[in-house]
Order: C-alpha cells, then structure tokens, then sequence
C-alpha cells in the first residue's frame, strides 16, 4: 500500500530533533509523496531545503497562512509572487492560504482582501490552491467565488464568442479544502467547485466526530485526498500527539471503515486524486 500525505509541515521545529526518523517512518508506512505547505516568510528556506534533499518525494508550496498576516503582509506577498514568476519554480500549489476567524477576527478584511490575492496567483500561475478555512465557511466561500467569476469576465470579454456560444463557467481552478470537518450542506457547497477536493486527515478518527457520518452521506471516495496537517491533529490513537506522516495508516483504515472499501483500495484512489489535483509532482 502506498499513500500521499498531501499536507504536512515537517519543516516545522518541533521534528528538528529526529525530522529523518520521522521521514523513514512515513516511507516505511508506505508514504510515496509528501507535500509542504508553507506558513510564513521565515519557513520558505527550511521548508525548501527539505524539499531539496528528498527529491521526487517532498514538494513545496508557496503561500502565507492566514494567521500569520502580521503588520508586514502587504511587503510578504508580493516577494512570494516574485517566486512563482522564476522559470522552474518548484512550487505545486498555492498554500496554504485562506481564512481563519477562530482565535483573532482583528484582521477581518485583510484576512479576505489577502486571499482573494493570493486565489488569483493559483489562476495566473496556473496552480492548485491549499486553502485552510475555520470558523469562516461563508466568507472563504465569497471571495473564491468573487476572485473566479472575476476571472470569467476577463476571459469573457476577450473572447466574446464564449459568452455567446455556451454558459459562462467557472474557470478551471483546483485544489483542496484542507482540513474538512463541516456539515453535510457545507461539503456540497465545497464540492459544487469541480477539481477541488476534501482533505482529511486525523479529525475522522475522533470518537464524537460528525464527519464520518458526513462523508458517508455526500461525499464520494473520489473527491477526498489524505493529509496529516503534522505536527497537529494526531489521529486516534496518536490523539493529542505529535502528529507525523506514519500515522496516516490509521486514517486510511477509518476510510475503509466508513466506505466499506479496503484499505489498499482506499490508499489507491485518493494517490490518484492526489495527484490529479497536483499534478507537478507527478
Ligand atoms: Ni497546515
């Protein structure tokens, strides 16, 4: 069995002691791919550097996480975008980015207007978005919504003959709503955005967790790739623990459990999900 953890921070300080256990761990387990989203300007270079040294399996992305705005976002983006406009980047995705009003709502807006900038650098530069969302379903659903319809208009007015000919849609963009623990109304709404999946990871394992009702009612094996969020949200019986890539193997077998589907089988679908979502680390 082999599997994709599509949202690990192993760069992070807390793995400095033992990060290439824990990477043997994950290869060990049957980990195949392991993909990085970034946080903040300071985790650019570790974050790289990892990548570096595991080619083929480690792939970073590019993005500044939503609780991390401070006073200094409006030099940060522009230096990141300056990123993606580097011939052979190695970025995957746009990530991870999106909105969170859980702990601190003093950012309400720039949080939205910082989103919204970053949705059109995953349209511009042709990428996948790894958005994390938290106490802010409705309004991280707007601004997605805003930022591509926005876009259908550009490319509309350009080509008049679109417009006329067939429907307006929405542009192809893709990605993943990271982190998914919402209602059976909220996971329909998410994946009425064709090309975006669910990420789940060790939240499912929680014993009074609604989700695996959830995802049983409305949301097909197809549309859900596999994640850790590591070091946080450590699967059962991990829970409360550092969590790591190896870990995953309890996700996967919850899966199975809610989709009546075996393990392997479970593994199978959402690699190819993964990386038909992501498709640079091909
Ligand atoms: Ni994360």
């Amino acid at each position: 069995m082999t599997y994709i953890d599509t949202h690990s921070h192993l760069y992070d300080e807390q793995f400095d002691d033992d990060r290439d256990d824990v990477l043997q761990r994950a290869f060990d387990a049957g980990a195949s791919k392991i993909f990085l989203p970034n946080i903040n300007a300071a985790t650019i270079e570790p974050m790289l550097l990892l990548a570096q040294a595991n080619p083929g399996r480690l792939y970073p992305m590019i993005g500044l996480h939503p609780e991390d705005l401070g006073d200094t976002w409006r030099e940060v983006l522009p230096m990141m975008e300056a990123l993606l406009t580097e011939a052979d980047h190695p970025y995957i995705a746009i990530g991870e980015v999106g909105l969170d009003y859980y702990w601190d709502r003093s950012l309400y807006q720039e949080q939205q207007e910082a989103f919204g900038i970053q949705v059109g650098w995953a349209i511009k530069y042709g990428l996948p978005l790894m958005i994390h969302t938290r106490n802010a379903h409705r309004e991280m659903v707007q601004v997605l919504t805003d930022v591509l319809n926005r876009n259908i208009d550009i490319s509309t007015s350009r080509h008049p003959e679109i417009s006329e000919s067939r429907n307006p849609e929405i542009p192809k963009s893709t990605g993943v709503f990271h982190c998914f623990g919402g209602t059976a109304e909220e996971a329909e709404e998410l994946l009425s955005f064709d090309g975006f999946m669910l990420g789940i990871g060790g939240v499912v394992t929680f014993k009074k967790s609604p989700l695996p009702n959830v995802l049983r009612e409305v949301v097909p094996l197809e549309r859900i790739v596999l994640e850790t969020d590591a070091p946080y949200l450590a699967p059962v019986p991990h829970r409360g623990k550092r969590n790591e890539t190896a870990f995953m193997t309890e996700v996967i077998a919850k899966l199975a459990e809610i989709y009546s589907r075996d393990a392997e089988e479970v593994a199978l679908i959402t690699t190819e999900n993964a990386l038909k979502t992501f498709p640079k680390a091909k």
